[in-house]
């Protein structure tokens, strides 16, 4: 099957890798990818917003199979696209309409379509130039902290929690009176802060039946301890202990079940994967944000620890035929650790020498590339997140031992890492990096 891949982060590379093991794969493009994907498939330099470029390409090569990575191709329809050009139409797509993206598109039809389909999520009211005054006065009566998401995509940074109503005054006016996101942050939703361990859940659904893959817990600050700024993900492990089987059916029947059949009754295309991310408060599951794509670094655990063929689980999807099958799930556990730039996720410098970089390391280790180029035959640092460690473990404490040892092979100038991954499941105190 004649397969393209949309993307160029360690998500791709990973979903690169896994759709490579596949028999029926045969050839298998990225565009544009990464020079990790170069080696397991053909880069196609395309511009992935340009939908005529991309269908002109599946037309001349022949695609059967197109799946999108990233978000922002899904929120400008690209899906649509493919629908609505007759050829183009018979391919098999892995990716929602434009309607199902405004899940991750715009946060206030996210919200409203929890509230329809009795979701759990905080409470929350939204908010624009036009009541703007009102949203003052309900920031400066709110409870503390308060939290404010920019209404559509802002690159992961959209969304601010406030400590005092000073601050939340202050943020609200930056959104909306001065674009601080952009159109993005013309309307603004405010939220209920909530307590709890965070989860990220993944489903593919085929618009009427889904299937819950391995879920992930991610680690977003740059700090170790989970301090200082927000980034894209500085590391993930799966499985997560606290996700257990009785939670897990919470999960299921308030929250996975509602959302397929909320979008199906509301007539929203959907054949793709729907990233839940949750929080546990107290036991009980509450919806935080919805994506319309997997998520970055979780997928460089889920996705190793998948034992199913992706290309048969999406053309399954694509065929709505996802009642027949079931997931398969390696037991171990799985680590991944990003190695970013110096200066991350603030203004960082390109172009450092990346030495020790393989593929993998033994069998239970691999290494993804995300923010990376070649160049005179070397791979050099082309980002904030520059490339993920991920390995299989007996339990978690071993996999991010395991992946932190490899990262001691790999170097270039500046680069830092978390060695914390995982720290509150760990099956003793000791982190590595800090045995005596
Ligand atoms: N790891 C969070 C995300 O992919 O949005």
């Amino acid at each position: 099957m004649r397969i393209l891949l949309l993307g160029s982060g360690g998500r791709e590379h990973a979903l690169a890798w896994k759709l490579s093991q596949s028999v029926w794969t045969n050839p298998l493009f990225i565009a544009p990818g990464n020079p990790g994907t170069a080696r397991i498939g053909n880069n196609v330099d395309l511009d992935i917003n340009d939908f005529a470029a991309v269908g002109k390409f599946c037309l001349f090569e022949n695609i059967e199979l197109v799946i999108v990575g990233p978000e922002e191709p899904l929120v400008n329809g690209i899906y649509d696209y493919f629908k609505g050009h007759e050829e183009l139409a018979k391919i098999h797509f892995i990716g929602p309409s434009k309607a199902g993206a405004q899940l991750e598109g715009s946060k206030g039809f996210a919200k409203a379509f929890m509230s329809r389909h009795g979701i759990p999520t905080a409470a929350y009211r939204e908010f624009t130039i036009d009541n703007y005054e009102e949203g003052v006065e309900y920031l400066q009566n709110h409870t503390l902290p308060v939290v404010l998401k920019a209404d559509g995509l802002a690159a992961g940074k959209g969304v601010v929690i406030c400590l005092n109503h000073v601050e939340a005054v202050a943020e609200f006016e930056l959104m909306i009176q001065r674009s601080k996101f952009g159109d993005a942050s013309k309307k603004v939703v405010v939220e209920d802060f909530l307590t709890g361990i965070e989860l990220s859940v993944f489903v593919l659904t085929d618009g009427n039946s889904y299937l819950t893959l391995p879920e992930a817990k991610d680690y977003k600050r740059i700090g170790e301890g989970d301090k200082g700024l927000m980034t894209g993900g500085m590391g993930a492990v799966s499985p997560v202990p606290f996700a257990t089987s009785d939670f897990m059916k919470k999960v299921d029947d308030r929250v996975i079940k509602p959302t397929v059949e909320g979008l199906r009754r509301e007539n929203i295309e959907y054949t793709g994967f729907i990233f839940i991310g949750l929080i546990n408060v107290g036991g009980e599951p509450y919806v935080i944000e919805y994506n319309c794509r997997m998520g970055d670094p979780e997928t460089e655990v889920v996705i190793p620890r998948l034992e199913n063929d992706l290309v048969g689980l999406c053309i399954a999807a694509s065929k709505k035929e996802l009642h027949k099958t079931t997931i398969q799930t390696d037991p171990r556990a799985a680590a991944t650790v990003v190695a970013v730039s110096h200066g991350y996720p603030g203004p960082i410098e390109k172009g450092y020498e990346i030495t020790g970089l393989e593929d993998n390391y033994g069998k239970q280790s691999m290494v993804f590339q995300a923010g990376t180029t070649a160049r005179d035959g070397k791979i050099i640092t082309n980002g904030g997140r520059v490339f993920t460690v991920t390995s299989f473990g007996s339990d978690l404490t071993e996999a991010v031992n395991t992946s932190l040892d490899v990262l001691g092979y790999i170097g270039f100038d500046g680069m830092y890492f978390r060695n914390d991954i995982g720290y509150e499941f760990m099956t003793d105190t000791e982190i590595a990096g800090e045995e005596e």
